[in-house]
């Protein structure tokens, strides 16, 4: 191995994570003054979260969105029909839907701290009219029902970056699939456990130790790809390595769509 090959993987296995970890602690230090003059009545642990994750997703969205674009970008476009846009967030890709392919966007976004973003975004894509923010998690089926988002009601799923951090993912996953017509899509942008190193997978389980509590609950080494691909009976799974990306990543993708049966 090259000296350039060996400093990537030195790069990959301790500067990236750890860079990502300082980032949160940095946007947690930030975010206290904030949180203080905000809440001055019964302020709570979740309530400092929220703001804490919106403060971390604006420093570390807009450069993750850029160096996931050329994956994400044709992927979103593939939306169509009545749209399930599950974790937006500020809504960094909200841009690249295509407007003409689609009837409805519901975004479903827990954190409510981002929904003035979002809502700000949603404009500047001119979906106003066709995007409605619903403020709950993706398990909250009873919320999603209020919004008329029952079983068999959904022609696209969409997940960039969000099944890392929902809770209890099997029965998350397996009720938004519920929620999809059969021959409807999900497409995915995730990162997973990684499946070709075991010594990334090492250092994945090292840092998981610490990942969620840093980063809104998100898990380093969830096997999202497994977990979709039981999740129901598919008729397409394309699901792969996105290009470009090392074998020996500490935090490697699956990217593409699912097909219902
Ligand atoms: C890393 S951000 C990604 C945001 C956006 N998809 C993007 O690519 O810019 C993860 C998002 O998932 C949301 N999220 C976390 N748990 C969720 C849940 N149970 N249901 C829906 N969204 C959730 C978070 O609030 C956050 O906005």
């Amino acid at each position: 191995m090259t000296l350039s090959g060996l400093l990537d993987r030195y790069s990959n296995l301790f500067v990236k994570p750890f860079m990502i970890m300082t980032v949160s602690v940095i946007a947690a230090i930030l975010t206290i003054a904030p949180f203080v003059i905000q809440f001055k009545t019964a302020p709570s642990l979740g309530m400092f979260k929220d703001l804490w994750f919106c403060r971390l997703w604006s420093l570390l969205g807009p450069i993750s969105t850029k160096k996931d674009a050329i994956h994400v970008h044709p992927l979103v476009q593939q939306a169509r029909g009545v749209v399930l846009d599950v974790g937006p967030g500020s809504g960094l890709v909200v841009n690249c839907f295509d407007k003409s392919k689609i009837e409805k966007i519901y975004g479903i976004e827990p954190c409510l701290d981002l929904h003035h973003q979002l809502h700000r975004n949603i404009r500047a894509a001119g979906l106003s009219d066709i995007y409605t923010v619903v403020g709950c998690g993706a398990e909250d089926t009873d919320k999603l029902r209020e919004y008329g988002i029952t079983p068999e009601s959904v022609n696209t799923i969409v997940t960039i970056k969000v099944l890392c951090s929902v809770p209890t993912p099997e029965k998350t996953i397996e009720s938004l699939y519920k929620l999809l017509v059969p021959g409807g899509q999900w497409l995915v942008f995730e990162h997973t456990q990684n499946r070709h190193s075991w010594l990334t997978r090492v250092f994945q389980a090292i840092y998981q130790l610490a990942w969620p509590h840093l980063l809104s609950g998100c898990n380093i080494n969830r096997r999202t790809d497994d977990i979709l691909a039981n999740a129901g009976l598919w008729d397409m799974n394309e699901l792969e390595v996105p290009k470009g990306e090392f074998h020996w990543d500490i935090i490697p993708h699956t990217a593409g769509r699912l097909v219902k049966a």
